[in-house]
């Protein structure tokens, strides 16, 4: 439609306005807001825009190589992809406080960022996915987000003297997707729910270790499989499984099992500033369940959050 050509255009003009002839880099979070923020940016001055890619191995199950295809492939933009997960696993060893995981993870990013974009020595600019709720959130002034700084791993080194790119400022969401789409991105990416900075680093909770990951990852993928089969992905804010670090005691084919629950957290929302917990179908929640139960090795029950927000937050840590 010509309301979101007229997007591009805009965009694509205060694009180059901006940047002119000079070298441009972007940190891909593998979400929607920094994908379309990259592709508008590559539009506009092509060659001169490099993405980096940090996987901190803490993403969604095969989202890390979605990523890497549709922007190698697809948009063909010079991508630079940093396979960090062993330097993640290793920093968050032995941490369980929210807090901790977070920072940690946060600095390591930076870290990660900073040596694999350190012979791209004559970058003046970097691409931030933020967006018009973002500037609010922050008092609208000048710059990347205050507020939510904590919340973006794209919030990168301030010694790097970069200055802010922000194509998508003054726009909401359900814009930013249409521009997606109008943009080629696929749906896969245009459609991905709001997905934390550090990742299922917030959704194991307690120690962060890769077998728990990887416990969580395939419960995760039911939990979004089954949403999709049911056609509420796009009603849905967020829908996603949470490991708790507790056991529980429970019964399979006569035998006393000693396992793991999941949590299951599904919430709808306009703008993740209050959300209301997802009625969603019983059936749907059994289908979830018995899934999880049979095809993840060590889970022996599923529990539903039945909390808005607030009190709780969306994450559970
Ligand atoms: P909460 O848990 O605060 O989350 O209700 C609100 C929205 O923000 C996402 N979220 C994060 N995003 N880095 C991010 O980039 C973070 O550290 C982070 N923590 C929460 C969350 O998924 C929800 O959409």
């Amino acid at each position: 439609d010509w309301t979101m050509t007229s997007v591009i255009e805009s965009g694509v003009e205060a694009v180059q306005a901006q940047v002119g002839d000079a070298r441009v880099i972007c940190a891909l979070s593998g979400g929607v807001d920094s994908a379309v923020a990259a592709a508008l940016v590559h539009r506009a001055v092509g060659p001169q825009l490099t993405c980096v890619f940090v996987d901190h191995g803490l993403m969604r199950e095969n989202e890390g190589e979605q990523v890497v295809e549709t922007f190698r492939r697809h948009q063909g933009i010079e991508l630079i992809h940093v396979q960090a997960q062993d330097r993640f696993f290793a920093r968050l060893e032995g941490l369980t406080d929210p807090e901790e995981k977070r920072k940690a993870i946060g600095e390591e990013f930076i870290r990660v960022f900073e040596e694999n974009t350190g012979g791209i020595t004559d970058a003046r600019f970097l691409v931030q996915g933020t967006l018009y709720p973002d500037v609010i959130e922050s008092g609208g002034s000048e710059g990347s987000s205050t507020i939510k700084s904590h919340h973006n791993v794209g919030g990168l080194p301030e010694d790097m003297e970069l200055e802010l790119v922000e194509p998508l400022r003054t726009l909401f969401k359900d814009e930013v997707r249409a521009l997606g789409t109008e943009l080629g991105l696929p749906d896969e990416i245009v459609w991905r729910q709001p997905f934390p900075g550090p990742g299922l680093g917030v959704r194991v909770i307690g120690e962060v270790t890769p077998e728990r990951v990887a416990l969580l990852q395939r419960a995760d993928t039911i939990v979004r499989d089954e949403i999709k089969a049911a056609g509420l992905e796009r009603e849905i804010w967020q829908a996603f499984a949470v490991l708790p670090d507790i056991r529980s005691v429970g019964v399979q084919g006569d035998e006393r099992t000693y396992g793991h629950p999941i949590i299951i957290r599904a919430v709808t929302s306009e703008d993740a500033m209050t959300a209301d917990w997802a009625r969603l179908p019983h059936d749907l929640l059994e289908r979830m369940s018995s899934r999880i139960i049979n095809e993840v090795d060590g889970v022996n029950r599923v529990a539903y959050d039945v909390t808005s927000k607030p009190p709780g937050t969306i994450e559970w840590e």
